[in-house]
């Protein structure tokens, strides 16, 4: 007879193995199915965030940041470095290195918590008496016999299957020549010319490191304005300092035929006035958007289907239309971030367990790992005038900021939206080295349902970049912030 779990989660990434920790924590018998292969051919947690997506492209962008400080930094501080050498491949080994710590520290935490590892693709092949069925079928790595598939019952699914890279028609990927952000992230050598598809987040993000690293960067974006998801003050910030690092993107483009051959890729496109327009490199990066995976899930056999974008139609939290059977993370609407698949899959475990708990979803913040980072919670300024909803705008440079000074990171504002009547925060957005940190802050005064007036009443370290947020929001109440 198969085994009976409370919970079943398909998925390890950061939405499906803190789900299932939350649940374990809980006091639920808990199995977590999970296919991953590293590029060694061993299994592993943790998902695309980990193995391929969060973890490694942090490591490579702090990498790459510290080389370009010594390169071209330093000399500020009247340091002078003489010598300086590029070792990529021990610079890989370190990012490889920082992935298997964090992967390992998943099975130590599914140990700790007494939840099952099921190795393979999980599937499921029906319900019966109150419990669903699923299969796991270990392919058993390259060239070995696959093993029978194993069966397990469960009681509550979390599907939490996560996303893919999505492709383009015409571009085939073979992460040599053309990456995605699996190849991407492993280029053997630094390409003299990098070609990217995409000027979003990963495009931003990887094209950074790869310029750092000593690459003429070249990014292609379909759309004519710049990161058209965040603020206005922030995509012109974002712009003017990323293309002056060297970054070369053109907006506005139409995509042509790729042709990829021995000595490179070659990529025709039409530029935002109609001309066309060809792009060799040496390598290129197709960083498009992603795709949700439910391939071979078997969704049919328990009468459940995804919607026209292939996700997984689910509430607000996080049923699907079948009860008992939940889905989180990147296999669902809203963003694409591993702190809002992380948050939940901590919801859903609760839900199971007869808890309350609630996400609100305009309090999540992105992050974009640029130098200087970019970082935003809750409505733009387009966005509220789009609404029609009266608001008051305070903005603070880090360029009169001592600590911002003293740290060699003078770049960047911060800007604190609040409604006009009742001063309560309704958007922070940051362009800072410390911007990932400082967005934080923001987002706990908004679900707090701080004012700005709060933010400028709180007591801040001195000297710090925090500062800024606190005059940002000084300014917002009525003007006052103190240092300008
Ligand atoms: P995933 O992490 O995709 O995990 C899903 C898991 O399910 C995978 O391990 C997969 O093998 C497994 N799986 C799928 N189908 C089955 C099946 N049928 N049976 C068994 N197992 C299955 N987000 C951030 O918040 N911050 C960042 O800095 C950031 N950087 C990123 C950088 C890159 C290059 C990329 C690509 C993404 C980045 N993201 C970042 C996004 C983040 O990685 C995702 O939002 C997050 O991983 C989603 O978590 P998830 O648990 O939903 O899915
Ligand atoms: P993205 O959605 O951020 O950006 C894709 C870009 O490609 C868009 O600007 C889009 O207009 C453009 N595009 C689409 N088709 C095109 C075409 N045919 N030609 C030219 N341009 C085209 O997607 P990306 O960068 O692939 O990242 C995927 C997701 O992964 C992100 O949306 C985010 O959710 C997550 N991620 C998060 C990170 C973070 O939080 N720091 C870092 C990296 C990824």
């Amino acid at each position: 007879m198969p085994q009976t779990y409370d919970v079943v989660v398909i998925g390890a990434g950061p939405g499906g193995y803190i789900a299932a920790v939350r649940a374990a924590q809980l006091g639920f018998k808990v199995a977590c199915v999970e296919k991953w292969r590293n590029p060694k051919g061993e299994r592993a947690l943790g998902g695309t965030c980990l193995n391929v997506g969060c973890i490694p492209s942090k490591a490579l962008l702090g990498s790459s940041e510290e080389f370009e400080k010594v390169r071209h930094h330093l000399g500020e501080h009247g340091i002078a470095v003489e010598g300086v050498k590029l070792d990529l491949a021990k610079m890989l080994a370190r990012k490889d290195a920082i992935v298997s710590k964090m992967t390992k520290g998943v099975e130590f935490l599914f140990r700790k918590n007494k939840i099952a590892w099921l190795k393979g693709h999980g599937r499921f092949v029906g319900a019966e008496d109150g419990a669903f069925r699923i299969e796991v079928l270990d392919d058993a790595g390259e060239g070995a016999a696959a093993s029978a598939p194993q069966l397990v019952d469960a009681v509550n699914v979390i599907i939490a299957t996560g996303s893919k890279a999505r492709h383009l028609p015409g571009v085939p990927v073979d992460n040599q020549l053309v990456c995605d952000n699996e190849g991407a992230l492993a280029i053997p050598e630094v390409p003299k010319r990098l070609g990217v598809i995409g000027a979003g987040v990963i495009g931003l993000e990887l094209g950074s490191v790869w310029r750092r690293l000593g690459a003429e960067v070249t990014i292609l974006e379909a759309l004519p304005t710049f990161l058209g998801a965040t603020d206005g003050g922030v995509q012109k910030e974002a712009w003017k300092l990323l293309t002056k690092q060297g970054l070369k993107i053109h907006l506005g483009v139409k995509l042509g035929a790729v042709h990829a051959g021995k000595r490179g890729v070659k990529v025709e496109w039409t530029d935002d006035k109609g001309a066309a327009q060809v792009l060799e490199c040496d390598r290129l990066v197709v960083s498009v958007g992603r795709v949700p995976n439910t391939d071979g899930l078997g969704l049919e056999s328990i009468g459940l289907s995804v919607d026209e974008r292939g996700f997984i139609p689910v509430d607000d939290h996080c049923r699907t239309a079948v009860p008992n059977v939940w889905a989180v993370g990147d296999v669902v609407r809203g963003p694409m971030l591993a702190h809002k698949a992380e948050d939940e899959g901590v919801m859903v475990a609760e839900l199971i367990a007869g808890q309350k708990p609630h996400i609100d979803y305009n309090c999540i913040p992105w992050v974009i790992y640029t130098s200087p980072e970019i970082a935003w919670v809750g409505r733009t300024e387009e966005q509220l005038k789009a609404e029609g909803r009266a608001y008051k705008a305070g903005q603070f440079p880090f360029s009169i900021n001592g600590r911002a000074l003293g740290v060699g990171a003078p770049e960047g504002f911060v800007k604190v939206l609040a409604d006009a009547a009742t001063d309560e925060v309704l958007g922070v957005h940051v362009v800072s080295a410390a911007a990932s940190d400082l967005v934080a802050e923001a987002a706990l005064a908004m679900e707090f349902k701080a004012s700005a007036e709060d933010i400028g009443r709180v007591c801040h370290p001195h000297p710090s970049m925090s500062e800024v947020l606190r005059e940002a929001a000084l300014a917002a109440t009525d003007k006052r912030a103190l240092n300008m």
